[in-house]
């Protein structure tokens, strides 16, 4: 069947589409239907079948006789280890891990954060709650401690699995005085912390509230699946919003198993027992779909792999590690491939290894410029897939499925709608535009499964963030057009979210920090183009009245601040002190304004600007940076 075959067949029958591919799922009860659209505009996905991921990740793989088949293979450069776990030991090790959770009380509904990096163990943890229908909400490890302590305020967790460190190159990061100081500054106290402890730095154990990982399994009975409703959470995520709360994205079980198993031949065109590896982290969502659960349900090996593309040791470490794992179908971020391509931009690297085990590169996470595209199809001699989705969604809106029919590539282009995606470009009216006209790209309801039912605790703020804008659409924040074959071409976001190299960040969460710096009286973040990284967030600050000390000494304090309050990956090193921001005759900030200009772009001025020569005094204050870059 052609693309065009199947996803017509689904617009026709979702209902069947949705209930064959739950076929492929194991189901300690069947689903007796697919939709469930009692609360309409909330929709739900196989809410009355009962199912458990872990199961359907692990345990079936071995009950159907390929226990020998390797699940995981840890590859980590920066430690200079690896590991090939296959699935048989890594359902003893789920299942143990499960067992000691329990024993301390740890059941379905339960919160679990994970606070680890690129280790197994990580993935072993997101396990071991999904065997206990526990709700678990891995924490990015580049987070801070307040981050941190937000998430835990918000989901309330039993308790955190944390590694003792993570390994970043040049340092190792210990994790204890993070979660230490995040359970300090947070309100709700978890019963206990399970550690990992890593040679690197030994985390000193807190009495009475936390315990080694493997005493904690010292004698436990190993735990059994447990079946949820389809409509149970998986897990819940946060992202980043328009303010420096998270959104707590969350993810019902049903849907999420049946979805993301289909995409593992759909789009990314493995067979089970294939080497799949999506180089990014546990802590994003390409880490949940894509490094934990994707490939487990299907049956693949993936790969976790603790370094980065370039520096660990070299920009040669993503052709070793493909050509020595056997893998097939890569999936990573376009800066990781702009990062290589700094470093190596004649692909002399490339050459030493043999790469003809690779099928596809599959790019996702923040706009594919075309000419990381170009040089990675030229040093690769294999399809590039750019593919769009959003920790919200959890698969592909739109992408390539090369599984059913590898699509033409037209760069710059995520491909088409995938079955499921009912895709529009809407105008402000939330009237359809014509092919090749901008608008806001929105999604018809319901969306598929797999996608957010809500946010955690916040189905208020879940109606007023996606569903109120466009009535009956899942408004997706990002703006863009249909060309006249159908292709999706995403521009910009419509919202404060910006991009720093594939990490979703808030500029509204980061005025909120700056402006808590007693100097600053009014602040704004934008993101500006940044060749390596995409965007980079830069700070202008205007100060509080009577404040002279040196602007240096301020700017360095807010940098610190940023590092402090949201850590290290919102890579805050750009900030400026000017007298004023340009703004509407209402008081409106232009930020989109001064993001044209850090880029030295045309704009059109404002008609509503206050006071037009606020630019230039921005202009003035960007040189002294070497803004706009040339
Ligand atoms: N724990 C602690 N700190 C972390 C971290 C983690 N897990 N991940 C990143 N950081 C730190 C980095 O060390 C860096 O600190 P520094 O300011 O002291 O240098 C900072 O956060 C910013 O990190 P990053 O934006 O990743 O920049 P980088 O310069 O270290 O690396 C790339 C640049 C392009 C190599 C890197 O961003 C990369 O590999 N990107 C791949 C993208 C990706 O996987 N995206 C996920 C979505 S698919
Ligand atoms: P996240 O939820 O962190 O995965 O970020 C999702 C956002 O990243 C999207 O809404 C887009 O703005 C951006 N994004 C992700 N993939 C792509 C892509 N292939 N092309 C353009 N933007 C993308």
């Amino acid at each position: 069947m052609s693309y065009a075959e199947v996803y017509a067949g689904w617009k026709a029958d979702p209902e069947g589409f949705w209930m064959e591919a739950a076929e492929a799922i194991d189901w300690d009860r069947k689903p007796s239907k697919a939709l469930n659209e009692e609360n309409a505009p909330l929709y739900e996905w196989f809410a009355d079948g009962m199912v458990n991921t872990c199961w359907n990740a692990v345990d079936r793989h071995v009950a159907a006789g390929n226990g020998d088949r390797l699940a995981i293979i840890y590859d980590s450069p920066i430690t200079g280890t690896q590991e090939k776990i296959t699935y048989a030991d890594l359902q003893t090790r789920v299942a143990s891990l499960a067992g000691a959770l329990a024993a301390k009380g740890v059941g379905k509904g339960d919160r679990v954060i994970i606070y680890m990096p690129m280790v197994p163990q990580a993935l072993e943890a997101m396990l071991a709650c999904s065997r206990l229908g526990a709700i678990h909400s891995v924490v990015f490890g580049g987070f801070a401690a307040h981050e941190l302590a937000v998430r835990i305020d918000d989901c309330k967790p039993k308790a955190i699995i944390a590694a003792s460190c993570g390994i970043e190159p040049g340092r190792v990061i210990a994790y204890q005085p993070l979660y230490d100081g995040a359970i300090e500054l947070a309100e709700h106290k978890p019963e206990f912390v399970v550690v990992f402890q890593r040679e690197q730095a030994v985390a000193e154990l807190t009495e009475g509230r936390d315990v080694d990982w493997y005493a904690a399994q010292d004698g436990v009975e190993p735990a059994d699946c447990v079946p949820v409703e389809g409509n149970h959470p998986a897990y819940v995520l946060y992202t980043s919003g328009t303010t420096g709360s998270p959104k707590g994205v969350v993810r019902p079980t049903g849907g999420h198993l049946v979805a993301l198993n289909w995409t593992m031949k759909n789009i990314y065109n493995v067979d089970p027992g294939d080497v799949f590896w999506a180089a990014s982290d546990v802590g994003w969502v390409v880490g949940h779909s894509y490094i934990c659960y994707g490939p487990l349900i299907h049956g693949n090996t993936t790969i976790v792999f603790e370094g980065k593309p370039v520096g660990t040791p070299d920009a040669g470490t993503f052709w070793r590690v493909i050509s020595e794992h056997n893998v097939r179908s890569f999936f990573t971020a376009p800066t990781a491939f702009r990062a290589i391509k700094r470093e190596d931009p004649k692909g002399e690297f490339r050459a030493k290894y043999d790469l003809g085990c690779l099928r596809a590169l599959y790019l996702a996470g923040e706009r594919a410029d075309p000419d990381t595209i170009v040089w990675a199809q030229d040093l690769l001699g294999i399809p590039v897939y750019d593919h769009w989705w959003q920790t919200e969604t959890g698969w592909t809106i739109a992408g390539n499925p090369a599984g059913i029919e590898a699509m033409p590539v037209k760069i710059g282009s995520p491909t088409v709608a995938m079955p499921g995606y009912d895709v529009q470009i809407l105008d402000e009216g939330g009237n359809q535009v014509p092919n090749g006209e901008l608008g806001a790209i929105a999604v018809k309801l319901p969306l598929p499964p797999g996608t957010l039912p809500t946010l955690w605790n916040a189905e208020d703020r879940f109606r007023k963030s996606y569903l109120s804008t466009f009535p009956g659409y899942y408004e997706t924040g990002d703006a863009g057009m249909i060309d006249e074959d159908g292709y999706l071409y995403i521009m910009a976001r419509t919202d404060d979210v910006i991009n720093v190299a594939g990490h979703r960040l808030s500029t509204g969460g980061m005025e909120e920090v700056l402006a808590s710096h007693p100097d600053v009286a009014e602040c704004a973040v934008i993101g500006v183009a940044d060749e390596l990284k995409g965007q980079l967030p830069m700070g202008f600050l205007c100060l509080t009245k009577g404040v002279n000390r040196p602007h240096a000494d301020i700017v360095n304090e807010c940098v610190k601040l940023m590092r402090d309050q949201i850590g290290p990956v919102a890579a805050f090193k750009l900030a400026l002190v000017v007298d004023r921001l340009p703004k509407t005759r209402s008081g409106k900030i232009l930020r989109g304004i001064m993001v044209k200009i850090s880029d030295g772009q045309e704009f059109k001025m404002p008609a509503t600007i206050d006071d037009p020569a606020i630019l230039d005094e921005i202009r003035e204050a960007l040189a002294t940076l070497g803004y706009p870059k040339s």
